[in-house]
């Protein structure tokens, strides 16, 4: 079978041939068959970000190959594959539209993908939506007219989630997604998130520094360091790993100490 994203030597340097070059990607390779739901670890600017920002196009690679479903969308434009491609960020803010109603940013996203117009969204399809805002068990489903940016963090980004979703994406990046919500909101919208991946059989890159939450959710973690692949865990191994057996791995592996950040999260 072949995999459903294949990334290969993928490079970006920021600012070559300065005195302040950063090597963000190196010579970094990964391929995640279809339904496989990976977690992302690495401490403070190993390069997360920047491999998500490389697969969704916000600068061309300086090497490598970035392949989505059989197509090579290693320069394809960045509004292009965004169709392909559904995001979450840390803050609930990005990727919504906060004067549109709940309604119409579901729409927006809802009629992005179907090649059909916003304006053609009839009451199936909002019949539709409304079920979809139940099974987020926060009652949005009777609050579809009120504005995106009156809902508050976790309700938005559970609505965001939705958006990302509503359309099967073929990859769903998730960048921190959960990090700024409280624990309990933080939580809820995890559930959500494994509900929705397993649902739709959707292949999905989630980014945590939470070593607990990085084994909990999906089948494979995969760790950064310094743009490189540094460990890729799965199967029996990944369900015998315990957060600290991680810590200890990824030091032995990358030659020194995760970020304080990722650590504090084990305490
Ligand atoms: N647009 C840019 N211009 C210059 N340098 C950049 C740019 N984007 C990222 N970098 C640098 O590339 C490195 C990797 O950053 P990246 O944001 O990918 O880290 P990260 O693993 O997501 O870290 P964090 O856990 O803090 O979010 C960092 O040194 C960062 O400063
Ligand atoms: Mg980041």
């Amino acid at each position: 079978m072949s995999a459903q994203l294949s990334i290969s030597h993928l490079a970006k340097s920021f600012e070559p041939g300065t005195p302040n070059e950063k090597i963000a990607l190196n010579d970094f390779s990964l391929d995640a068959e279809k339904g496989d739901f990976i977690t992302i670890l690495g401490s403070n600017g190993a390069g997360k970000s920047t491999l998500f920002n490389a697969i969704l196009g916000k600068f061309p690679p300086d090497r490598g190959r970035i392949v989505l479903d059989g197509e090579d969308i290693t320069y394809q434009r960045e509004h292009r594959r965004a169709i392909d491609i559904g995001c979450l960020y840390q803050n609930p803010l990005r990727g919504t539209a906060p004067s549109m109603t709940i309604e119409e940013n579901l729409a927006m996203a809802y009629t992005r993908k179907a090649s059909k117009s916003f304006f053609a969204v009839n009451r199936r399809d909002s019949a539709h939506f409304r079920e979809l805002l139940a099974t987020l068990g926060l009652g949005l489903e009777n609050r579809m007219k009120i504005k995106m940016g009156l809902l508050s963090g976790g309700q938005r980004q559970a609505a965001a989630l939705l958006m990302a979703t509503i359309a099967r994406p073929k990859l769903l990046l998730l960048d921190e997604h959960t990090a700024a919500l409280d624990p309990a909101t933080s939580v809820k919208v995890l559930e959500t998130t494994k509900r929705i991946v397993a649902e739709n059989g959707l292949t999905a890159l989630m980014i945590t520094h939470d070593m607990g939450m990085a084994l909990g959710f999906g089948n494979r973690t995969i760790m950064m360091d310094s743009g490189r692949l540094v460990m890729d865990l799965r199967g029996q191994e990944r369900i015998d790993m315990s957060p600290r057996g991680l810590v200890d791995l990824f030091s032995d592996r990358s030659g020194h100490e995760l970020s304080d950040r990722t650590l504090l999260a084990l305490r």
